[in-house]
């Protein structure tokens, strides 16, 4: 097992980096699941009634609707019929109308439960990426499935299951996890594994990972891992963390920024040319951030703030990713004042 050998307080630690962190501290019951109490509350509550529906969880990535979807099947069967009576698949596996009709359908019809009063379930990921035809005929499983089957399907965008499956699901919403939350994640398994930050710059650290998660956990502990794997952490070089996250470092950006301010759009562009593996995207997202310091003239701010979600969108479809970051920057231009 790789390990990286760290000293805290004099004592030598080893911090564990074979394991991906996201698994290693997956939420093994509901009250390790932070926020989502909404959506934790009713689903225990479902549970407990014994009348469980069938459930639709839906929400951003890496808020943690995997990690229920898997908490109730395990306490909804004993370990060793978990395998036996859960089927986990993903939307890749039922892209094919074949399957769904075999696969799932067996699944669905045989008798081999184990135990009495046991539950099958059907744990379905990414399902909004399952073609209609194909959920059509999913329906009809659903549909014609015992009182013992219950499915739960798990998507970012609930908007492309159709309804017909949405009126026959309970549907719980996940949100994206505040910035405390997050927080308070990433302390508990830099405790966990013995990492040391230094007190002065750890509020940065934390906001630099938070800006970099966007709400999504998976990322912030993944950041955290590869940061602490590339022994970025010692000296908490939060440029380099930036940059390998796919954002412009502190000191690229300010003199971005400052381009803007003094009107300057031949040496924006130089700049913009300079970046190395540029994520458009991303410094779309650290600029939405300064705006506040641009000084934006206030009649022309909500035709900004339209103008930039065209640009987002325009790259989301494949456009130049340069010539779209330099009409952004030759706007801001136009409309801060300094
Ligand atoms: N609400 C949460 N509470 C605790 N840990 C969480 C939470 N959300 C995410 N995590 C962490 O992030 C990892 C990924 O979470 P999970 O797989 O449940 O996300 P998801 O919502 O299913 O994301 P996706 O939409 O990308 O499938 C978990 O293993 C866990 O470490
Ligand atoms: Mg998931």
């Amino acid at each position: 097992m790789i390990k990286l050998i760290n000293i805290v307080n004099g004592n030598i630690v080893l911090i564990d980096l074979e394991t991906p962190w996201v698994e290693k501290y997956r939420p093994q019951n509901f009250s390790d699941i932070v926020s989502q109490s909404i959506a934790i509350e009713n689903i225990k509550d479902f549970i407990t009634s014994n009348n469980m529906p069938h459930m639709i969880f839906t929400g951003p990535a890496g808020t943690g609707k995997t990690s229920t979807a898997l908490i109730i099947a395990k306490e909804a069967i004993k370990s060793e019929n978990y395998y036996i009576n859960v089927l986990e698949l993903n939307a890749s596996d039922t892209v094919r109308m074949e399957y769904v009709r075999t696969v799932i359908k067996d699944f669905v019809n045989q008798n081999v439960m184990v135990g009495s009063n046991t539950v099958k379930f059907i744990l379905l990921d990414e399902a909004d990426n399952i073609p209609n035809q194909v959920q059509q005929a999913l329906r009809r499983i659903i549909e014609k499935s015992s009182n013992d089957v219950k499915f739960i399907l798990l998507c970012n965008y609930i908007n492309k299951i159709i309804d017909p499956i949405i009126s026959r699901c309970a549907v719980f919403r996940f949100v994206k996890l505040s910035k405390e939350k997050i927080i308070e994640r990433l302390k508990l398994i830099i405790k966990k594994e013995g990492i040391k930050i230094s007190p002065k710059k750890a509020s940065e650290f934390y906001e630099t990972l938070f800006f970099i998660s966007e709400g999504d956990l998976r990322k912030a502990i993944n950041t955290l891992q590869m940061a602490v794997a590339l022994e970025l952490i010692d000296n908490l070089d939060l440029a380099e963390i930036l940059k390998i996250s796919g954002f412009l470092d502190n000191n690229t950006f300010n003199k971005l920024i400052l381009t803007i301010k003094e009107h300057n759009l031949n040496h924006a562009k130089d700049l913009i040319e300079s970046i190395e593996n540029l994520d458009s995207r991303n410094l779309i997202r650290q600029i939405i951030n300064e705006l506040p310091s641009l000084n934006i003239n206030p009649s022309a701010y909500a035709n900004l703030i339209s103008f930039i979600g065209e640009i987002d969108y325009r790259i989301s479809q494949g456009s130049d990713e340069q010539i779209q970051i330099t009409a952004l920057i030759a706007k801001l231009i136009r409309y801060s004042e300094g």
